[in-house]
């Protein structure tokens, strides 16, 4: 991305005397920073990475799905599932589509309501940095934050180019995911630091891993896709399945991984919508001299079909099966019961599940309780979103809360 002129790396004669202080400029400090700078108030924000938004930039394969139309708060996960309401109903996702829509950039409905770009997740990337000129903010990059004191006026941040100081300090700065990136934990050691409670952390949004044994009986399946939903408890999501060299990915997965844990089990359902023991039965009354393989593959996946066949141990064409192995040929498919062994971690996870206990923060303002002045927002807190958008909807709407009241 162009260096553009509100972005100041490691420049010397810098302002360090701000209403406002933002540490990350992600999608939520960025959206901070526009908010709060829209309102009259001076803000710096800073981050130790050399470009803004970085997540943005990789997000959605290249082209974000930057929200999700239908985004209401039954689709985030938090101790709390009401804390999330206040800042959702303020700032909306047409609110966001109405701000896209003005830069001029191009987006499209791929799927279940996930807006896209239709050309570059940086055209998002280059609309935040045009707002942050239009509200006067300024990034300064490259810097590295070496500790934060509350001072009688507010807040010092003293960082790799000096001291800054502000009346109001609003922590952006992410989760743990993806550390490759520059995700640090700062926020939750930020937070205790200020006596605000951490809840624990995990990955989310990331693909599950299986036991050696398991994972070699279906070496033959990686890379095939198919539709399923997946289920874990009372949770189900009806979406694309994927099986990897590692173990089970694709969308249903990810969509699942954040309400798995440690030592339970998923059920999969692959082809949720089609009756396959009818199908296996009216193909055996048609075609009786077809293999179970055929009748199986014209429905799934031709290696699946085999596989599943194989594992079941059937033979013979489909005039000797009897019903029973048609059922049980059926529910190997679509009632596979599964223990993952684990998930990737944080090296590919989404989001990160969990963070700052939201019982701590004003769900209007997402101001410290107990911190006059002190702000979380995005990632870092406790509530996180569904795969579809909803993860960026999140940090705009908390960005936009912060800046409203920072
Ligand atoms: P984010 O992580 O974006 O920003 C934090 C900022 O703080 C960074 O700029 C970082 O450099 C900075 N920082 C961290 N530690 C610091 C320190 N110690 N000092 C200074 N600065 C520091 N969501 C979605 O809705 N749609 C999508 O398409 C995708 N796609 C997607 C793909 C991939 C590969 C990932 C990893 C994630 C997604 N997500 C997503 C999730 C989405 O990216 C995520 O929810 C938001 O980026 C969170 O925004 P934040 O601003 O809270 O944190």
């Amino acid at each position: 991305m162009e260096k553009e002129d509100v972005i100041l790396i490691g420049e010397t004669g810098l302002q360090r005397k701000s209403d406002v202080i933002v540490i990350g400029a992600g999608a939520a400090g960025m959206m901070a920073a526009i908010r709060a700078g829209k309102r009259g108030r001076s803000v710096v924000v800073l981050d130790h990475a050399r470009a803004p938004g970085e997540k943005i930039r990789i997000s959605g394969g290249g082209r974000c799905n930057f929200t999700n139309i239908h985004a209401g708060p039954k689709n985030f996960l938090s101790a709390n599932p009401h804390f999330c309401k206040s800042a959702l109903a303020r700032f909306t996702p047409a609110d966001f589509i109405a701000m896209v829509d003005q830069h001029g950039i191009a987006w499209h409905e791929k799927t279940l309501g996930q807006l896209f770009c239709d050309d570059s997740a940086k055209d998002i990337i280059r609309m935040l940095l045009a707002e942050i000129r239009m509200a006067g903010a300024v990034l300064h990059l490259g810097t590295e934050i070496s500790g934060v004191e509350k001072t009688e006026a507010g807040f010092r941040v003293s960082t790799s180019e000096g001291h800054y100081e502000a009346s109001s300090l609003i922590v952006a700065a992410g989760g743990k995911s993806i550390p490759k990136m520059g995700a640090t934990g700062f926020a939750y050691r930020l937070a205790e630091q200020f006596g605000l409670p951490v809840l624990e952390t995990r990955p989310g949004l990331v693909p599950l891993t299986l036991d050696p044994g398991l994972l070699e009986s279906i070496a033959p399946l990686a890379g095939i896709a198919a539709p399923a939903e997946i289920r874990h408890s009372r949770t189900g999501f009806r979406e694309a399945l994927l099986f990897t060299h590692r173990g089970l990915s694709g969308p249903a997965i990810l969509q699942i991984s954040s309400y798995w844990r440690e030592g339970d089990e998923i059920v999969v359902a692959i082809e949720p919508d089609i009756d396959i023991a009818a199908h296996l039965k009216t193909a055996r009354q048609l075609n009786g001299r077809q293999s179970p393989q055929t009748a199986l593959g014209d429905i799934l996946p031709k290696r699946l079909a085999q596989f599943l066949v194989e594992r079941e141990k059937i033979s013979g064409n489909m005039a000797d099966l009897p019903d029973k192995a048609l059922l049980r040929l059926a529910a190997s498919a679509q009632n596979w019961a599964v223990k993952p062994s684990g998930s990737e971690g944080y090296r590919t996870a989404e989001v990160t599940l969990g963070g700052i206990d939201t019982a701590a923060l004003d769900s209007r303002s997402m101001e410290a309780k107990a911190v006059s002045g002190l702000y979380f927002i995005g990632e870092c807190v406790d509530v996180t979103g569904w795969l579809g958008g909803y993860n960026f909807q999140w940090a705009w709407a908390s960005g936009f809360a912060a800046g409203e009241c920072a």
